[in-house]
């Protein structure tokens, strides 16, 4: 393998840049030369290649965001699309891509093979950590860790004036973000598209739960059943009235921006190296990860799949402290 390129697609997430410079770096020494596509699958269209060398990728593994800027496109959506990015990876000589993304991301990959053999290895770039086949996304731990950040602020507040506050974060199709955030920041509880009871349990447990608390934290996904957390300050005040003085914060795409924590930073760095190793190993459609500490290689059409298990340890902690 003599050329590859690589490309961020879909959501930012800190860290990808750490993967970024991972892939380089590691081409660069096994003699590959390595392209960089900007804006994802539309700089693929639109013929938008860099040359990349080991100073191109200098002082970027602590930033957020990625370099390499990223889109979600509608054009590569359609055979047209894909057949012009083709013609463009042919022209680049491109023997093996390395696409970081989420799950739009991999499908887009998969659509791509069935039109062109060029082999495609996935990195897990997204803050939702709801790919199946790593335990970690890159974007995860910084994201979670920048929710507790805001939670514990906003606790400040909540205490000081005896209020609930209701804390909608990121997650179209998981909950993992508001569960492992909820867990960190004490949340009283925590709403999640994955367990579909969980408004009424919430419910409950504010009309059974200790009345001496001076603050409540209810964290909520924003793609949870309930409809996000204008609609669960509704449903508490139909409720209870006017018995809880209540506050709404969504905290939105602060979640996704900021400097990679050292986890995040190190497990992309792997992720890149990897993904170079497995092209190198002939593989092709498979996205790596790392389960248990250890690197692995999951189909693309399995790691897609959106059934990310919660652990019932997880939620059974999260209703045990938060009494
Ligand atoms: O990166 C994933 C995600 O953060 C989702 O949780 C969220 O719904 C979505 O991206 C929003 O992204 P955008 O504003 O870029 O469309």
């Amino acid at each position: 393998m003599k050329k590859i390129a690589v490309f961020t697609s879909g959501g930012d997430a800190p860290g990808m840049n750490a993967c970024i410079r991972a892939v380089v770096r590691t081409g660069i020494y096994h003699q590959i030369e390595v392209m960089g596509i900007l804006n994802g699958y539309e700089g693929m269209i639109d013929n938008a290649f860099v040359s990349m060398n080991e100073k191109s990728v200098s002082n970027i593994i602590q930033r957020g965001g990625t370099i390499l800027k990223t889109a979600r496109s509608q054009r590569f959506l359609q055979p047209e699309g894909r057949k012009k990015a083709i013609e463009n990876l042919k022209a680049h000589q491109i023997e093996g891509i390395v696409a970081i993304g989420g799950d739009g991301t991999f499908r887009g990959a998969l659509a791509l093979s069935e039109q062109c053999h060029i082999p495609v290895i996935g990195c897990p770039g997204t803050i939702d950590n709801d790919l199946v086949g790593t335990d970690f996304t890159i974007g995860y731990d910084t994201a979670i860790n920048t929710v507790i950040e805001a939670v514990d602020k906003i606790r400040d507040t909540a205490e000081s004036h005896n209020r609930l506050f209701v804390v909608e974060v990121m997650g179209r199709d998981a909950g993992l973000i508001a569960l492992r955030s909820g867990i960190g920041a004490g949340a009283e509880a925590i709403l999640i598209p994955e367990l579909k009871s969980d408004m009424n349990e919430m419910l409950d447990k504010l009309e059974k739960g200790r009345k001496d608390k001076s603050s409540k934290i209810i964290l909520v996904a924003e793609g949870d059943e309930s409809g996000g957390a204008y609609k669960v300050m509704d449903a508490i005040k139909q409720k209870f009235g006017s018995t809880y003085d209540i506050r709404v914060s969504v905290l939105g795409h602060i979640q996704r921006g900021g400097s990679p924590s050292c986890i995040e930073r190190v497990n992309a760095s792997r992720m890149g190296h990897a993904a170079v190793k497995a092209l190198l190993q002939g593989r092709s459609n498979v996205m790596v990860g790392i389960i248990n500490g250890c690197i692995t290689h999951t189909p693309f059409e399995k790691a897609v799949k959106h059934i990310v298990e919660i652990k019932a340890d997880l939620k059974e902690l999260a209703e045990i402290l938060s009494i």
